[in-house]
């Protein structure tokens, strides 16, 4: 007998950069499927997941919670203040404490370099829910909605029209192992790390994909299939908002710049949206937005995540899990 082990199982999602281009397609297939009616079963029964936020979160922390429940787990949900990560205890010794009583660890740290330690010291699963550097599920649910919107991903024209982020870095990076044609246009000093671009591009050079980052909308947009955009401001650059909202005005996605694209071109946006500066009610309510199938498909893609990474692991036999599954 053949026995095929996952290639995910196991393993962590720090960064889109950890992965395959076939460990991508393997998630967006499975979603693909579950979506459409297949049962993916109870492959987290008898197990918990600690998700930690030190960010507010709605989407990431609530479709965590649902995924983790239907596929038979139990989720911990915590929050900053409960355990002040690297005021009360270490990232290393939350991480080493949460280890031994979860299965697996859904973790929004403010900071990458937070979020590598806490991988660094727990031995089960890490999930990047999102940090300053990268977004990771969030990107894989984006992928699945573009390839539902154009019927691909490979050769896909994706237009994001924003700041050089953690969403766009984990766009460069799925971009790039997936073959898509993506375009960056942000206002001079708002583009991606130099070091993003370039591992972005090295990737692109062997999957036929295209990176472009320029400046200007109307050369971007021209031919393109899908414009994204992400806020001007992200969480933690508060103080910068004034000066962001003067910078990136000209980039607005209102229904002028839409007209730059083809109309039959999707609008996506990673959500929460800040209504009237990077997005108009116009757009996000229009016929061409597809955000809220772009939000539920969070849901599909990390309940596929979560079977692949999990299915195959020993399960954990201690007397509180049993317990816990008995009152099921
Ligand atoms: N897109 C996203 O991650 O949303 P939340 O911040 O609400 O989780
Ligand atoms: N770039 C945004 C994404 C929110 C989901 C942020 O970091 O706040």
């Amino acid at each position: 007998m053949v026995v095929t082990t996952p290639p995910l199982a196991g393993r962590d999602l720090l960064s889109i950069a950890d992965l395959a281009r076939s460990d991508i397609e393997a998630v967006l297939e499975l979603a693909a499927r579950t979506k459409a009616g297949d049962d993916l079963g109870r492959p987290l029964a008898g197990r918990n997941l600690a998700l930690i936020f030190q960010r507010p979160s709605n989407r990431t922390r609530v479709s965590f919670e649902v995924a983790v429940t239907r596929l038979g787990g139990h989720p911990i949900a915590i929050h900053a203040q409960e355990i002040q990560i690297g005021e009360r205890e270490s990232v290393a010794d939350v991480s080493r404490i949460l280890d031994r009583y979860a299965d697996g660890i859904v973790a929004r740290l403010i900071s990458h370099r937070d979020l590598l330690r806490m991988a660094q010291f727990s031995a089960s699963p890490v999930i990047n829910a999102m940090t300053d550097r990268e977004h990771p599920c969030q990107v894989l649910a984006d992928c699945l909605t573009v390839r539902e919107a154009t019927g691909r991903l490979a050769g896909a024209r994706v237009c994001y029209v924003g700041d050089g982020n953690n969403v766009c870095t984990s766009w460069l990076y799925a971009a790039g192992l997936c073959g898509v044609d993506f375009r960056m246009v942000c206002p001079s000093g708002y583009e991606p790390q130099g070091d993003v671009l370039e591992r972005a591009a090295a990737m692109a050079a062997a999957s036929g994909g295209r990176l472009h980052v320029g400046h200007e909308a109307a050369p971007a947009l021209e031919d393109a299939e899908i414009i994204y955009t992400d806020v001007w401001t992200s969480m933690g650059q508060e103080a910068e908002q004034q000066r962001r909202r003067e910078d990136f005005a000209r980039l607005q996605v209102n229904e002028s710049l839409v007209t730059m694209a083809p109309p039959q071109a999707r609008v996506m946006h990673c959500l929460p949206a800040h209504r009237g500066e990077e997005i108009t009610d116009a757009v996000i309510d229009g016929p061409q937005s597809i955000v809220f199938d772009q939000a539920e498909n969070r849901l599909w893609v990390q309940q596929a995540l979560l079977a692949l990474i999990f299915a195959t692991l020993p399960r954990p036999a201690t007397a509180a899990t049993a317990a816990l599954e008995a009152r099921r």
